[in-house]
């Protein structure tokens, strides 16, 4: 991993990602997390003050170490006990039907085999358990879309990996989720090629 992505994107992502409209998106995804609780591609820890009071512990996993050394702070002022690992979401070690809830902002976008990730996702959830997400994908409209797709290669540099073009609802839908609730359309104050939502929770049924 480069100096880039280790030192300059940890920076740069924790100070972005924190519009008011991602933190009103984050406070939605996160008010009905319950149970044993896992994050995918945790970041610097910018959820953790949205997380319920009921959720005490915390199993979060990033595969950049310089996002997770970013975290610590934020971790430690947070009240919350985090077991958080440099780790690819993409191979986790965890025994299957571990969690109760899987909690997944902005990072499908990054992964490089999602769909890996995804059926990880479902193997460490209980029967009945739930992914709540929210990631910026692939608009329904042909403009915006053709942008995206423009846009995607210098786009993955800056961002470390991120796709724009990436349709989330398929892809949690091709792993066997049942989305069982789902609320699609541009964030306000976003630039569209960037700003088209994916939001809700799907199920393994
Ligand atoms: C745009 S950031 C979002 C961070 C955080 N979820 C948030 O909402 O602030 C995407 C995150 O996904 C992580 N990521 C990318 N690929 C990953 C993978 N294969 N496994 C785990 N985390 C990954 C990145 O390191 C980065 O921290």
């Amino acid at each position: 991993m480069g100096f880039y992505s280790k030192v300059i994107f940890p920076r740069l992502l924790d100070l972005v990602m924190t519009t008011g409209q991602m933190k009103k998106r984050r406070a939605q995804v996160l008010a009905d997390v319950s149970g044993d609780v896992f994050e995918i591609g945790f970041g610097t820890g910018l959820n953790l003050p949205f997380y319920p009071d009921s959720v005490k512990e915390l199993t979060t996993v990033d595969v950049n170490p310089g996002c997770t050394k970013l975290a610590q702070r934020r971790i430690a002022e947070s009240g919350i006990t985090v077991h958080n690992q440099v780790l690819n979401a993409e191979s986790l070690p965890m025994d299957d039907e571990s969690f109760d809830s899987v909690v997944c902002t902005w990072t499908l976008c990054s992964i490089d085999n999602v769909e890996k990730a995804l059926s990880e996702v479902r193997r460490v959830l209980r029967p009945g358990g739930k992914l709540f997400f929210v990631e910026h994908g692939a608009s329904p409209d042909e403009k915006v879309r053709k942008w995206q797709d423009r846009l995607t290669p210098c786009w993955k540099v800056i961002g470390d990996g991120c796709r724009l073009n990436r349709n989330t609802e398929e892809l949690i839908q091709d792993q066997h989720f049942e989305i069982t609730s789902l609320d699609k359309g541009y964030m306000e104050k976003s630039p569209r090629f960037a700003g088209y939502m994916y939001q809700g929770v799907a199920t393994k049924t």
